[in-house]
């Protein structure tokens, strides 16, 4: 059996991987084959994997990367003397740079004002921010990264979930977990988009790999899970869902 946790065994490792429809999925992917990122805010609510989205585009391009959490680090005097430093510094092996700003919204007004001119100032170096609540952040700030919703529309999620979830059956399986396909479906339609909610019901659910585990649909648990998914329900979006 595996030691890992189901969410580290999901964490996404390709860009199909991510919660978003085809056409932003090809957009990163020229993004990366470009090594040319731009601007961007990933919104949304907790645990659509916003962060992990950042990171895997990062980490994909190989850029030089400052990753500040604006929960930890809120003020001006950060923005001003460590992101700043940052910009200003060659990078050492040559690569593009970026700096990572998760939670941006619990930056302070001031931090807020201060940033819009170091984005404005460096504009070789690209900037990701992350929020839950954008409505914290402040509109010029917003103007300067391109939005990229984290809450799907009911249709794309269908879209998604129809890419994803064959992906987590070769990810559990590699990890010596199984779990029958209309489970898994069921709890992806169910707690879509909050992956945090996924991996915590496949760590409770999904069984050590074996022959006569998974029976159709039905868990050892007892479970019985329903032939057809539930239609997905959705949080309230905020202004922009259909902005990307
Ligand atoms: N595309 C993905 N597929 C499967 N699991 C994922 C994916 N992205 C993230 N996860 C997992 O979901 C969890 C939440 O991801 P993440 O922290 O990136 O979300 P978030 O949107 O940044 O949440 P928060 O708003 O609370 O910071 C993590 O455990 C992560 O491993
Ligand atoms: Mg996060």
């Amino acid at each position: 059996m595996t030691s890992l946790s189901a969410s580290e065994v999901l964490r996404p490792t390709e860009l199909v991987d991510l919660v978003q429809p085809d056409y932003v999925v090809a957009r990163f992917e020229r993004m990366v084959s470009d090594r040319n990122l731009m601007n961007m805010l990933f919104y949304g609510q907790p645990g659509v994997g916003k962060t992990s989205a950042a990171r895997l585009l990062l980490k994909k391009i190989d850029m030089d990367v400052y990753e500040v959490n604006g929960s930890i680090k809120t003020g001006i005097d950060q923005v001003r003397d460590e992101i700043e430093k940052f910009c200003t510094h060659y990078s050492i092996y040559g690569q593009p740079k970026a700096c990572f700003i998760d939670e941006c919204e619990f930056l302070s007004a001031s931090a807020q004002a201060g940033l819009r001119g170091v984005i404005e100032k460096f504009r070789e170096v690209r900037f990701i921010l992350t929020a839950n609540d954008i409505i914290k952040l402040h509109p010029a700030l917003k103007s300067r990264c391109m939005p990229i919703s984290f809450d799907p529309s009911p249709l794309q999620a269908e879209e998604i979930i129809s890419r994803i979830a064959p992906r987590y059956h070769l990810k559990l399986e590699d990890a010596g977990l199984e779990i029958g396909d209309k489970a898994l479906r069921e709890i992806l339609f169910t707690e879509f988009p909050d992956l945090r909610r996924v991996a915590n019901r496949l760590e409770f659910e999904a069984l050590p790999r074996q022959p006569s585990a998974v029976l159709n649909g039905t868990t050892d648990l007892g479970m019985e899970h329903n032939s057809d998914p539930p239609s997905i329900s959705h949080p309230s979006s905020n202004d922009w869902s259909t902005a990307y």
